[in-house]
This record gives C-alpha cells, sequence and structure tokens, in this order.
C-alpha cells in the first residue's frame, strides 16, 4: 500500500476550507493553515465561517475523525506536510483589472522559507498564466531544500453551492507537472479522488494554469451570449426564454449556462475574465481575448436594464417609490454578495431615491454589513408589503414557491421584474400581477386584459 502523504492547506477561505475538510474526509492526515487567526478559531470550533451545504457536518465529522487540525504557524505546516496547496484568494487588484497576487506571493515565500525536506507545492488559486513559473523560482531560491522542493498546479473549478460534490467528484482533475515525482504525488494525494474514476490531464505548468481562466471564460461568454441575444429579443419582441429552450436541444450547444437574466457575478467569473483580458494584454495578444471586454459590457448592461425595467414600471422615476427586491446574493445557495448583480441592482435604485427593502434566504448579513443604507426584511412577503415594484434578483427556490395571490395581497401594485427568469409568468399574469422579465414579450395581466 502507497504511503498517504500528508496534506497542508495554506489559505481557508472558501477554496482551501473545503479542500482541507474534504481530504480529511477522504482519510488523509490535513492541516488547514491561514494568517487570519480568527477563521482559524471558528473552523477549529468546527464553524464553517460561510453557507455552503453539507460542509459544516462534514467539518464535525472531519474534526471528530482527528485527521483535520487548523494553525496559523507556517514552521509547523512546513514540518508537518508533503504536500502543501496554495489556496488563497487573488481578488481583482485595486484600481486595475490585473489579479492581485499578494497573497499567494507571501503565502509561498512564507512557506518556503521553513521547508527544508523534499516536498510538493501546489497552487489551486486561478492565477495569471506564467505565475507559476514565477513562484517555482521563488521556491528554488528560498527554500533551504533547495531543488527538492517542487511546484505543481492543479486549478480548482468547484461551484459554491456545490462545493463539496465538485471537490470528492470533479468532472475533471488537471495536474501541470515538471516532473514525474511531481505527478506520482499528486496521484497519491489524490488517490480516492480519481478512484472514482474521475478523468485526468497531466500537463505543463502554463496550460494547467490557462484551463481555469479558459473555461470561466467560457461560460462567462455563454451566459452574456444569451443575454445579448435577450437584448435582441427585447428590439424585437421575440421571446429569449424560448429561443434558449430550442437552442439547447442541439446538443453541441446544450442547456447549462444558457439561462438568461441578470447576468453573472461572485468572485471568480467576472474578475477572471479581466484578469486574463488584461494578461493577454500584457503578453501582446489582447486582441485574441478582446471579445471578452464585449463579454463583460453586455453582463454589465443586464444591470442597468433592469434597473431602467424598475424605473419604467414606476412610471419613469422611481424616487420614493417602495421597491421589494427578492435576493442579494450572486446566486442561489450561496451567502456570496461579491460582485453580486441583485445588490447591484439595489444599490442603484436606492441611489436614485428609492425605498429599498431587500430579503435573501442566506446573505442578509454579509448584505447588511456592506450596504446598511438599504431597508432588510425577514421574509419575502414583508419585503413585498406596500412595495410598487418586486423585482426578483436571485432565484432562490423559496421565490419560485411564492403564491402570487398572496403577495398581490400585501403589494400596493401588482408589478414584479423578474431578473432571473425563475417565475412561471401565466401564474403571476392570472394573479393579476403586471409580470416583465428581460428579452420576453410584454403580455397584459389577466385583470388587465379585463
Ligand atoms: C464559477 C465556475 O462555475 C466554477 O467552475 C469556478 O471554479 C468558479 O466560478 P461560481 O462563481 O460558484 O462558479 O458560480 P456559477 O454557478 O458558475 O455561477 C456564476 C454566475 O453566473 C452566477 O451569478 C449565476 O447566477 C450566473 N449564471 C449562471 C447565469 O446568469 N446564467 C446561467 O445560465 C448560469
Amino acid at each position: 500500500m502507497t504511503i498517504r502523504p500528508r496534506l497542508t492547506v495554506i489559505g481557508t477561505g472558501y477554496l482551501g476550507a473545503t479542500h482541507a475538510i474534504c481530504m480529511a474526509v477522504m482519510g488523509f492526515e490535513v492541516l488547514g493553515v491561514d494568517v487570519d487567526a480568527s477563521k482559524i478559531e471558528k473552523l477549529s470550533a468546527g464553524a464553517v465561517p460561510f453557507f455552503e451545504p453539507g460542509l459544516p457536518e462534514l467539518l464535525t465529522k472531519a474534526l471528530e475523525s482527528g485527521r483535520l487540525r487548523f494553525s496559523t504557524d507556517f514552521q509547523e505546516a512546513a514540518a508537518f506536510g508533503d504536500v502543501h496547496f496554495i489556496c488563497v484568494g487573488t481578488p481583482q487588484a485595486a484600481g486595475s483589472e490585473a489579479a492581485d497576487l499578494r497573497y499567494v506571493d507571501s503565502a509561498v515565500t512564507t512557506l518556503a522559507r521553513h521547508l527544508t525536506r523534499r516536498a510538493l507545492v501546489v497552487g489551486k488559486s486561478t492565477v495569471p498564466v506564467g505565475t507559476a513559473a514565477r513562484l517555482a523560482g521563488l521556491l528554488r531560491e528560498l527554500a533551504p531544500a533547495g531543488d527538492a522542493v517542487e511546484l505543481a498546479w492543479n486549478p480548482e473549478f468547484l461551484r459554491e453551492g456545490f462545493a463539496v460534490d465538485d471537490t470528492m467528484k470533479p468532472d475533471r482533475m488537471v495536474f501541470g507537472v515538471t516532473s514525474d515525482w511531481a505527478e506520482q504525488q499528486l496521484r497519491t494525494a489524490f488517490e480516492p479522488v480519481l478512484a472514482q474514476g474521475v478523468p485526468v490531464k497531466v500537463t505543463d505548468l502554463q496550460t494547467a494554469e490557462l484551463v481555469k481562466v479558459a473555461a470561466n471564460s467560457f461560460l462567462a461568454t455563454k451566459i452574456s451570449y444569451i443575454n445579448a441575444m435577450a437584448e435582441i429579443c427585447e428590439a424585437t419582441g421575440a421571446d429569449v426564454h424560448d429561443l434558449a429552450e430550442a437552442l439547447a436541444y442541439d446538443e453541441r450547444i446544450g442547456g447549462r449556462f444558457l439561462r438568461p437574466g441578470l447576468g453573472f457575478g461572485g468572485g471568480c467569473l467576472p474578475k477572471d475574465i479581466r484578469a486574463f483580458a488584461h494578461r493577454a494584454e500584457e503578453l501582446g495578444v489582447g486582441q485574441a481575448v478582446g471579445f471578452l471586454r464585449e463579454i463583460d459590457g453586455i453582463n454589465r448592461r443586464r444591470r442597468a436594464r433592469t434597473v431602467d425595467l424598475v424605473v419604467e414600471l414606476c412610471g419613469g422615476d422611481v424616487a420614493g417609490k417602495r421597491i421589494a427586491a427578492l435576493g442579494a446574493a450572486f446566486k442561489p445557495n450561496s451567502d456570496d454578495i461579491r460582485d453580486a448583480p441583485a445588490l447591484d441592482v439595489a444599490a442603484t435604485l436606492h441611489r436614485m431615491g428609492a425605498d429599498v427593502v431587500v430579503y435573501d434566504p442566506a446573505a442578509m448579513d454579509n448584505a447588511r454589513r456592506v450596504h446598511p443604507e438599504l431597508c432588510y426584511a425577514t421574509n419575502a412577503l414583508d419585503a413585498a408589503r406596500d412595495a410598487d415594484v418586486v423585482v426578483l434578483l436571485t432565484e432562490w427556490n423559496e421565490f419560485r414557491e411564492i403564491e402570487p395571490s398572496a403577495m398581490a395581497a400585501v403589494v400596493r401594485r401588482a408589478k414584479i421584474v423578474d431578473g432571473r427568469h425563475a417565475l412561471v409568468p401565466a401564474s403571476w399574469r392570472a394573479a393579476g400581477w403586471e409580470y416583465r422579465a428581460l428579452g420576453r414579450p410584454i403580455v397584459p395581466s389577466a385583470q388587465g386584459a379585463q
């Protein structure tokens, strides 16, 4: 039997905490490391500091097994681990489209200084292509063990809300390596995952780095493509919902990521396409991915057009009007509000003078912290009380289950903007609502038609 390597996971944010917990559940000895002592304290006490279905139960299980510990000490990490996963964030840099690499650089530099024996450092963070080669140089230069420390790249494709499944049984694994030894170490570290038949692509460092940004760019392109079609539908009275369904029957196109609406947000897609375009320009091949700026532009326009539609339903001015905003998270089953289209729309309407009341099933605390100027309700019906317009901004199942007549009874005017194409228009119209969704034809409500 192969001896299982001991793992460290540097950075215990969304990606790192999930990775550390899942690897411990799969039978590895794992040490999670972070510079943020409060995060380490919470995780050690069995609390997951963000919303992710299924993860709290797995953290409890991993801690009880004795295989998972957390620490802020890099020296301890270096002494403990055979394979070190770098899972720190790479946010968009302030005032630039580039990725901010300071956390990656600092994690690798700090760890390297303590590496006195053979080890594999594995980057999982999303980075501009070329970063891995630079980090490999840093490791060689700074690690007391010198060439005995190698770098590999293993991009992570996990989606929020599905993080556990995506980690335990991903669609594919990508190993960017420069030696057979590194490949073997990764195969051993992911043995329980690979044993399920998950395909693995072994490649060089730069291709591995690129797979991640290429995948996210493709997904963003697909979403913006259908949203561009929505704009055409708006100009012609065609229905983007039917159009997307008809396109999806073509297996070459497929229906996933072809949902029209308010567009993409979150901590990955928006910043990744910007950082990719920026990096391509640095490399002198900006033209090759110039279309990503269009993709970003189409996506930003969805937010503005949603605001415009609410303004239209308010008769041309939202000042003094009460707007119920259903949703704050960038997508359902998440409390993440990073670059959330929902909050962007809510905050813009507030700035225009509307009285905006927000409700989200999971992201209220985060939303309150960043947008204290907005009002918050404890459920959808309370948010809708006396509203002039209700606008659905995040497609939580809870909102799909709203009884249109029950909500009609509490609003001032029964007008709804379905920013996510999540509702069944006929049921809302039958209950007397004026139902509007970008890219869908205007049909009078049952009452309006009478
Ligand atoms: C994404 C990638 O899917 C994942 O592989 C990568 O590792 C990180 O980035 P995530 O940000 O968790 O994951 O969310 P995802 O489910 O991809 O959704 C991104 C955004 O696109 C959300 O705002 C969602 O509402 C929007 N979206 C998605 C659409 O507007 N339409 C769609 O058809 C699909």
